[in-house]
This record gives structure tokens, C-alpha cells and sequence, in this order.
């Protein structure tokens, strides 16, 4: 999410630290950015790619990778209304909130008048994660599966409806319901342009209110599941708040269930908020002011359900191909605020999924699968993710403090595990069902290290390094709010988490040992910390980033994140675009390309694309043959608070800040009343591997 930063809400007071975020530390760190990106340590990462490819390669038996090339001139920061992509790069944009899903769907209304049952038929809003799956290999037909995560009142609705007050009604929730989820569609190359398929068998709106889903793993049909509705506590209605997402090596697609506690709220008095929903931040009190679904559909009144928030804030398998099937809510991947999912074989082909829960001071966990993958076997294959060991990660400080590197391990989220009290889980949680559905508790109750807003996770295609965006935090949070530290002023700091405040973000990558996805413990280190080296230029403030950070790519708020088959580092922000004081030269949000190889050991980075104003750049996708790469334009012209902010209120002018795509010059046709979340497909003149 964005300027409104729903997710930079503190929920964890369970008061795990890093074992050494000491009083004093901070001081410590200063002069660290001599070293800058762990440059006098860094032999295992990146700067010696071919060397660890070789490690690599006596266990898991990959090939040695080549350095990838990154032939593209860097465009510049800016704040216009429109995409800029390098020079000798071309984008269309398609699939905007409120296009057709099939022959039949009607005509988007400018003034976002259309009802709950034109949307059911309509592109959903505010687009994230997604993946193209192509059709028989090719790269000019696939299925785009892709998440349409939350809406914005302020552009969603007519001018006269307000969430709280006028004209507000059940027609308006279930439209608001039906705008979120996923979309699947079936794009088609022409020679010219890039066409949604309309007529085809794969198009399928899978959103909060119409798709009935199952429940799998552990957790399904558990008490906690159960809800007067469903009895059997495994057949649920609906997805949202779908943010990253992940892909199967069987063809599937992984949608991640993130802020679903803003949806829920209640109507009554005096409903006491328990232990769990305290956790997770679900509020007795009317849900957050965008969606107040509580009003017309009471399975969102905690009152009355008290469980079905439980269903939600999980990750779903969906079948692209197959428009029958029903979604699937795999619970042994934990119950938290899902960012993305990203998959990768143990050396004995387990399945490994890292995972992230963003919000403030939360926790990066990775799932291994009892079973193993056998490409052989799709349908053995898809009952990898109902059964393995959820594991949740610690990450210890180097020997030295303010080195951003160290050594880290991974904690099993089982009954036999004893937590930092000396008591087993199993004491805490009467089944593994339970434990699932409080993943965060569990988290807790073992010392999991608190994170800056853990993002996206990928995996280096060749080497397996993990790479992970933890995208900012407003506060590591006071000795007041995280109970009993002493003292202490900023006791969430650490290597990993260096700034007591942190407006940048930054990208931390680690080493499973033995290059095996399914090791037990890891080495980490800091691959950039964002920053601002103009405006912070005392030596050693750690606000001035690591040295790979420079006036040519400035940025920050790192968030989607991903690497293409070469090797490249695909990174895209959804943070503050002031352009001003702390961030002077950042500009529009943006995406850029790195090569944590190149630079001596570095890390060059390079921005790529700049997107129009308000928005997020998010989910990424290629074409098989690497020739076109999709992205998504969230929440164009969304403001809020901003200093840039217009004057005018968004019902006075829905355009004053942002028309996009109306008026960019590849819409030539516009695109109505409204600025509209859209799919951006980007590719090279001369039909070249884009980045390279
Ligand atoms: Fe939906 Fe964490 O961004
Ligand atoms: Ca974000
Ligand atoms: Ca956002
Ligand atoms: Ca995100």
C-alpha cells in the first residue's frame, strides 16, 4: 500500500530483539559506510558469482552462470504524469480497471458509476503481483494471472458516495468486493498491439464476493476455521487484498493475502477485542474508512463471525488454466500479512517458498514441503504446499557491530520447538491448526527477528542467493510500545534493521548453508540500504545509504522485487514521491535493474522506468522469450496526504493530480474521469532481451 501506509501500524509488542541491539549501538555503527554494501566481506556474495555457482553446482548440479549485461542508459528521476522507460524501449498499457473481461462485459463509465454487476464483468482495481503463463510456450499468447489488490474510495466510487455517509449501499460493498482478488486473462500479440482475448475459456474474475474457495493444510476444518456459514471450516468466499504472488514449478499461481484485517470491523458496542485479533490488528471498532464491508455484509461484523477473519490472510493457489477450479487456501504456509512468494527446490527437491508478513517489526519465513517435486507428476505435485515444516527466520549480528552482515537461523513453527521461555509450543497451542491460524504468536513465542516491513522475496535463478525488500519503518518502535527493554531508545535496531528510523528501506540477501534452500541456518548481509547521499553528507550517517547508492539512482521504499532468468535484479519502489528534503532527486516512484555482481562487488544499480504521478510500480512478469516484460501502475493519482497533494479534493477534480493513463502518449484513446491502475507491457525496438 501507499502514502496511506496502512501497513506501518506496529501489532508486534512481543518484544523480540536481535540479541545484541544494545543500548549504544547505533554509535557503534557509525563509519561502517567505509566498508559501504559489505565490500571487505562479501567474498561469498554476489562478487564472486562464478565462484559460488560452482559451490552451487557440486550440490544442486546448476550451471555456472555468465554475468548478465545491462546495456540500457539510465533514465532520470522525475515527476511527470506519464511512464518513462529508456531510450530504444517501447510500453503499451493494457487491462485498466474497469476493461472488458469478456464479450459481453459493459462499457467502463468514466464517472465510476457502474454497479456491482458491470464489475463482476470488468478488470478489478489497483493491480499487484502477477504472472503470465504462456499457451504452448509462446511469448505473444499467454494467461495473465494478476492481483487486484485494494481500491480507493476516492477514484472507486461516483463524486456523491461516500464509504461513511451518502448514497452509501449494499451494491457499493459488493462492487468494492468484486474489484478485488484476481483476474485472469487471456492476452493475445497481433503484430501490433497486445489484445485481452475476449472470448476466451481462461478470463475469470476470481474476487472477494463470488468465488467459493477450499481450504487445505493443516489448519482446514480446525475450530478456529469454522464460521455459521460453513460449519465444515473449509469452504470460504473470496479473496482479497491480494498483493505479491508467487508461481508454481507446476504451472499454478500463488496469490498473497495481505491487509485483510482492514476489511474487517464491527456495528456493535462494546465487542472486546481478543489476544490474536490485537496481534494482527483487527478491529472491534468500524473497519478501515475505504471499505466498511461490515455495513452490508455481516460475515464482516467480528461480532457476529468472529472466525472469518481467520479464512483470510493466507496463500491461494489458483489453477490459470483451469476456470473450474476452485482456489485453494494452503494453510501450512502460515496465517499472516502475506507480501509475495517465492519458490525454489531444496538440494533433495523439497519445495522451498520464502515468504514475507509486512507490516511494521514483522517477520520473514520460509516453507519446506515434506514431499518432493517430481516434474513428472502435476498432480502429485499439487499436494506439495498442504504439508511441510513452516519455519520463521532469526538474524544475528555479525562479530562486529555495524557490519550489516552475520550469520542467521531458521526456527520450526512446530509443537516439539522450545521457545525463548523454555516452554515448548505444544504448551501454547493445542494442534498445529491452531498454531497455524496464530503464525504471528508462534513467531513470537520463538524469538523471530523483527524486520523493516518485509516486501518481496526472490531467488538468484542460478546461485540461489535470496534477495529481500524491507521496504521502510516509521519507528523501530520505543521501550514504551515494545514493553520492558529498559530504557533502551530504540531497542528494534540491528544489522540487518539498522536505523532507529528508516524512510529509505533497503535490501537484505542471505546464503542458505551448503546452498541448500532447506539448511537450517544462513548468512546474511546488507546488499543496499537506500538512502540519500545528497541530502545526508556528514561521514558515517547511515542515512546516506550504502556506496551502490549514488545521485544517478536514487530511491526509496523498495517493494517488488525480482530476478529475470540472466540474473538481473529487478526492483521496483512504492514509497515517497516529494522529490524534496529527505527526498530530493528521488522522483515519481520507479523500477530499477541491478547486477549485484558488477562494480566491484557493489552492486550497480540502474533505474529503468519512472511512473506517473501518485503511483506504485509493482509486479513483475516476462515473456517466456525475455523480450517483453509486464508492470503494473498502482494506485495512479492517489495522494492523500502528500506534500504534492492539488488543492482540490479528489470528489472536486478526480484528474488534478493524475490522468494517467488519459493522455500518456501510448493511450491515445484516453481513458475517461478517472486516473485507472493498468498493466504496462515494456519491450526493445530492436526485439532484444529487455535489460540487457
Ligand atoms: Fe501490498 Fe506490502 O504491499
Ligand atoms: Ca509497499
Ligand atoms: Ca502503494
Ligand atoms: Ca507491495
Amino acid at each position: 500500500m501507499s502514502n496511506l501506509d496502512r501497513d506501518d501500524i506496529p501489532s508486534n509488542n512481543s518484544n523480540n530483539e536481535s540479541f545484541d541491539a544494545l543500548l549504544g549501538k547505533q554509535q557503534a555503527r557509525r563509519g561502517f559506510l567505509k566498508a559501504s554494501a559489505g565490500v571487505s566481506t562479501m567474498a561469498f556474495f554476489g562478487a564472486s558469482l562464478s565462484t559460488k555457482a560452482a559451490t552451487a553446482q557440486t550440490t544442486t548440479s546448476k550451471a555456472a552462470p555468465a554475468l548478465p549485461s545491462m546495456g540500457f542508459k539510465a533514465v532520470e528521476a522525475s515527476l511527470g504524469d506519464k511512464i518513462v522507460v529508456p531510450e530504444g524501449y517501447r510500453y503499451a498499457v493494457i487491462n485498466r480497471w474497469g476493461d472488458p473481461l469478456f464479450t459481453d462485459s459493459p462499457k467502463w463509465k468514466g464517472d465510476a458509476s457502474d454497479d456491482a454487476a458491470a464489475q463482476a464483468k470488468q478488470i478489478g482495481d489497483n493491480h499487484d503481483g502477477m504472472h503470465y503463463f504462456p499457451i504452448n510456450g509462446s511469448s505473444t499468447e499467454g494467461v495473465i494471472a494478476r492481483n487486484q489488490e485494494y481500491i480507493n474510495p476516492d477514484f472507486f466510487f461516483p463524486a456523491n458516495v461516500r464509504v461513511a455517509g451518502d448514497n452509501w449501499n449494499g451494491d457499493w460493498v459488493k462492487k468494492s468486493q468484486r474489484a478485488q482478488g484476481v483476474s485472469v486473462v487471456h492476452i493475445r500479440y497481433d503484430g501490433q498491439n497486445w489484445k485481452t482475448v475476449l472470448d476466451s475459456k481462461y478470463n475469470r474474475s476470481i474476487n472477494a464476493h463470488d468465488t467459493e474457495m477450499v481450504v487445505v493444510g493443516p489448519a482446514a476444518g480446525h475450530e478456529l476455521m469454522k464460521t455459521n456459514a460453513d460449519p465444515s471450516g473449509t469452504k470460504v468466499f473470496g479473496t482479497f487484498g491480494n498483493c505479491g504472488n508467487g508461481y508454481t514449478l507446476w504451472d499454478t499461481y500463488l496469490t498473497c493475502e495481505e491487509n485483510v484485517t482492514d476489511y474487517f470491523g464491527s456495528l456493535q458496542e462494546g465487542v472486546e477485542s481478543n489476544t490474536l485479533m490485537a496481534r494482527y490488528g483487527v478491529t472491534t471498532k468500524e473497519s478501515d474508512e475505504s471499505y466498511r464491508w461490515e455495513t452490508h455484509d455481516k460475515r464482516f461484523d467480528v461480532a457476529n463471525e468472529p472466525n472469518e477473519w481467520h479464512r483470510h490472510g493466507w496463500i491461494v493457489e489458483i489453477d490459470p488454466f483451469d476456470p473450474e477450479s476452485k482456489p485453494r487456501k494452503l494453510t501450512a504456509l502460515g496465517h499472516f500479512k502475506h507480501e509475495n512468494a517465492a519458490m525454489t527446490l531444496a538440494a533433495d527437491k523439497r519445495v522451498v517458498v520464502y515468504m514475507g508478513d509486512d507490516q511494521r517489526s514483522e517477520y520473514i519465513y520460509k516453507f519446506v514441503s515434506d514431499g518432493k517435486f517430481d516434474a513428472s507428476n502435476k498432480e502429485a505435485n499439487r499436494k506439495l504446499l498442504e504439508n511441510g515444516t513452516l519455519y520463521v527466520a532469526q538474524f544475528l549480528d555479525g562479530s562486529q557491530q555495524g557490519d550489516l552482515q552475520g550469520k542467521g537461523k531458521w526456527i520450526a513453527l512446530t509443537l516439539d520447538t522450545v521457545g525463548k521461555n523454555g516452554k515448548k509450543l505444544g504448551e501454547l497451542f493445542k494442534d498445529q491448526g491452531e498454531l497455524l491460524v496464530k503464525t504471528r504468536l508462534a513467531a513470537d513465542a520463538v524469538g523471530a527477528t523483527p524486520m523493516d516491513r518485509p516486501e518481496w522475496i526472490t531467488v538468484h535463478p542460478q546461485t540461489g542467493e535470496v534477495y529481500v525488500t524491507l521496504t521502510n519503518n516509521s519507528d523501530r518502535g520505543t521501550d514504551k510500545e515494545r514493553k520492558g527493554t529498559g530504557g533502551v531508545k530504540h531497542p528494534g535496531i540491528d544489522d540487518a534493521n539498522p536505523r532507529a528510523k528508516n524512510p529509505y528501506g533497503q535490501i537484505v540477501r542471505w546464503n542458505e548453508n551448503s546452498a541448500d534452500a532447506a539448511a537450517p541456518e544462513f548468512e546474511w548481509n546488507v546488499f543496499v540500504l537506500a538512502g540519500n547521499p545528497e541530502v545526508h553528507k556528514e561521514p558515517g550517517n547511515l542515512m546516506a545509504g550504502t556506496s551502490n547508492v549514488n545521485a544517478n539512482n536514487l530511491f526509496n521504499s523498495p517493494d517488488g522485487l525480482a530476478y529475470d532468468k540472466d540474473g538481473r535484479l529487478w526492483i521496483q519502489t512504492d514509497g515517497n514521491y516529494s522529490d524534496a528534503g529527505n527526498f530530493a532527486g528521488n522522483g515519481n516512484n520507479q523500477m530499477l535493474v541491478a547486477i549485484p555482481e558488477t562494480g566491484a562487488g557493489k552492486g550497480e544499480i540502474r533505474r529503468f522506468l519512472v511512473g506517473p504521478s501518485g503511483c506504485e510500480i509493482t509486479g513483475i512478469t516476462w515473456t517466456p522469450d525475455y523480450k517483453n516484460v509486464f508492470v503494473n501502475v498502482q494506485h495512479p493519482g492517489e495522494y492523500g496526504k502528500h506534500p504534492n497533494a492539488p488543492k482540490v479534493t479528489p470528489q472536486e477534480d478526480a484528474l488534478a493530480f493524475s490522468k494517467w493513463p488519459m493522455g500518456d502518449n501510448e493511450d491515445k484513446e484516453g481513458s475517461g474521469g478517472r486516473p485507472r491502475a493498468a498493466t504496462v507491457v515494456i519491450w526493445r525496438e530492436d526485439g532484444g532481451i529487455v535489460g540487457a
